[in-house]
């Protein structure tokens, strides 16, 4: 039997995707340091027998390796996820993202039985790219925040160990992913902002960052299909919707969904130029024909994605109070 390891597996995007595997019936081992993720969110499946969790640091090259062997598919998901930590402590993203992206790789080089890598990448890796919608040829890739760096940074190491140790990679650039479980991101801070305060809510920045956001199932079912239809040895592929959204129609959709009235909303606190924070890019839209020729479709725009996320994690968090 193939045995996936999932890195990050009681994460938000990697709780969901341990959940798909297990339902296709494949045994996973997940490996994660809790510093992000929740034994919570793999409730659903943590009594299957096919389903085993491990606390470890990807940062312990022992624990990573015993967790390498005998597992034949890798999803890499572990990481510091926030952008704006980078900003601050620059140092976070290199060791959780870069140095914990080499741990594993060294293991899978040398005691691993892997054949597949999968690896959670992002749109930030392109920058504020001059060709919208951005396809995965685009370049220069000129990240402008520390994250997107250092996830540039593994996918280097990723393609060279792929083509030097002869295993196959697939890197998805993910647009931003909504949906249960999230604990950071825009949703989740603005039903935090909004939970303490119901009369204001305070946006970084101009309210105009124009991105791209797909729901969580969408974007499983996005890395599913590549892994089974792409025939390439390395293969990046961009995983979103195909329109974007306003950060200030999110907030309005938001606001809705918590059943508010009468919300004052402030655009406070961002940079000059409208942006919330150094690093934050104010217009990102994928280019998915790849993943599209591939068979792919998001079944929701980012509207339905928000909307749908919003209503989720608010249920979520009223249950959990
Ligand atoms: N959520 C998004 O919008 C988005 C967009 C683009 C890319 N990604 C990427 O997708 C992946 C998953 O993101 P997420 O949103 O689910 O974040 P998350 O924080 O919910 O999940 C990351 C998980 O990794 C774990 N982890 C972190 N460092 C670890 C370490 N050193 N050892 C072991 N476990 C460790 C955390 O405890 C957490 O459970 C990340 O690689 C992220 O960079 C996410």
């Amino acid at each position: 039997m193939r045995r996936a390891l999932v890195t990050g597996g009681a994460g938000f995007i990697g709780s969901h995707l341990v959940e798909e595997l297990a339902s296709r019936g494949f045994e996973v081992l997940v490996i994660d340091n809790l510093s992000g993720g929740d034994l919570k969110n793999l409730e659903s499946c943590l009594n299957d027998p096919n389903v085993k969790f491990v606390k470890g640091d990807l940062l312990d090259y022992e624990t990573v390796k015993k967790a390498v062997e005998e597992s034949t598919t890798i999803y890499h998901l572990a990481a510091n996820p926030e952008v704006r930590v980078g900003t601050r402590r620059p140092e976070v993203h290199y060791r959780q993202n870069v140095e914990a992206t080499f741990n594993l790789l060294e293991a899978v080089r040398k005691v691993g039985e892997a054949d597949t890598l999968v690896f959670t990448s992002t749109s930030t890796v392109y920058g504020e790219a001059t060709v919208i919608p951005t396809p995965e040829d685009y370049g220069p890739l000129k990240p402008i925040s520390v994250y997107g760096a250092s996830k540039l940074a593994c996918e280097s190491l990723i393609m060279a160990y792929a083509y030097t140790y002869g295993f196959r990679a697939l890197i998805y650039r993910l647009a931003n992913i909504v949906g249960p479980r999230s604990r950071h991101g825009i949703i989740y801070d603005f039903i935090k902002k909004l939970k303490s305060n119901p009369k204001e809510l305070r946006v970084l920045g101009d309210g105009r960052q124009n991105k791209s956001y797909l729901y969580v199932k969408d974007c499983i079912e996005a890395m599913m299909v590549g892994l089974e239809k792409s025939e390439e040895q390395v293969a990046i592929l961009n995983v979103g919707a195909e329109d974007q959204l306003e950060v200030r129609e999110i907030a309005e959709i938001v606001i809705e969904e918590m059943g508010l009235k009468g919300v004052k909303v402030a655009y406070v606190g961002g940079l000059e130029d409208g942006r919330g924070w150094v690093g934050d890019v104010k217009n990102m839209l994928l280019d998915i024909s790849k993943l599209k020729a591939l068979g792919w479709r998001p079944r929701h725009n980012c509207r339905e994605s928000v909307r749908l996320a919003a209503r989720e994690l608010i249920e979520e968090l009223n249950r959990s109070k």
